[in-house]
């Protein structure tokens, strides 16, 4: 389980998170949800041990304060917003950074790791090429693949491992946004757990267990989707008209968006 409890955090003299609770149980999916600057981003860094905060983040029972960066590097892999690489790397350079080099593998194991992640994001035959030639939904893939080497096994000595995926599919098309979504509802599914940062509400209501909105740094909701995918949650939080509506053929919820609010 991932266990925040009163996160603050301040950045720049202001506070840009605010006392933010919730749980995120392995098993499961939870997206994180809110307009852009709602504080998702610097959540998910303070989760992955990237920023200091106040408060009490705990991964499957532990303070991740209190953790060496290798241990926080066996049990989550992360995928940052955005990845800037300022150096000609291929992409078997780059998903080969997620292996981690602690744990003792074999070469030949090594490469078939990382083929399969490559695999696993649809970029077989991508090995040779260079990464800032691709385009951003590649790049977004290649960044996926690295971590999924990393964090190879959703559960490894009987503890849950967690991917922490902050915009996963924003620049992917719909075909490559189901796959990544599959992929990590698989992950799950095999006793893994994923906090994901999520715009696109009807992929969140179709492969997300549990739902946490944010708005100007402070929580609004959370829970299971059914819970807080609502017309009043989402009217507040994103300050338009959005109606929360049923699939007949499945009741999965799905969210249209009508207009924006009369001042
Ligand atoms: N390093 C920083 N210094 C000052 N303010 C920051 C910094 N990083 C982010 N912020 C501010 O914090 C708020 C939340 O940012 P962020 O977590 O990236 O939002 P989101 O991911 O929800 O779009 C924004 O208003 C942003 O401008
Ligand atoms: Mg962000």
């Amino acid at each position: 389980m991932i266990n925040v409890s009163n996160l603050s955090i301040r950045l720049g003299g202001k506070s840009v998170v605010e006392d933010v609770s919730f749980t995120a149980e392995a098993g499961t999916m939870t997206a994180i949800c809110g307009p852009n600057g709602s504080g998702k981003t610097t959540t998910m860094k303070a989760i992955s041990g990237e920023l200091a905060y106040q408060g009490a983040v705990q991964m499957n029972g532990a303070e991740i304060r209190g953790l060496q960066p290798w241990q926080l590097a066996e049990m989550r892999g992360v995928l940052p917003q955005a990845s800037a690489i300022s150096f000609p790397f291929t992409v078997r350079e780059i998903v080969r950074m997620g292996l981690t080099s602690g744990r003792n593998r074999h070469p030949e194991q090594a490469d078939r790791i990382a083929s399969e992640a490559l695999a696993s994001v649809d970029l077989g035959g991508f090995e040779g090429r260079f990464y800032q030639e691709l385009s951003g939904g590649e790049q977004q893939r290649v960044q996926l693949a690295r971590v999924l080497c990393q964090i190879s096994e959703p559960v490894i000595d009987g503890k849950p491992c967690w991917l922490l995926l902050d915009e996963p599919v924003s620049s992917l098309d719909i075909s490559h946004q189901l796959t990544i979504m599959t992929l990590a509802q698989r992950f799950c599914q095999r006793g893994g757990g994923v906090i994901a940062v999520m715009h696109d509400l009807n992929l969140t209501a179709l492969f997300a267990d549990r739902m946490v909105l944010l708005k100007t740094g402070r929580l609004q909701a959370a829970g299971p989707i059914k819970t807080v995918l609502t017309d009043q949650h989402l009217q507040h939080v994103f300050g338009c008209n959005l109606r929360v509506n049923r699939v007949p053929v499945d009741d999965a919820p799905f969210v249209l968006a009508h207009s924006a609010l009369a001042d």
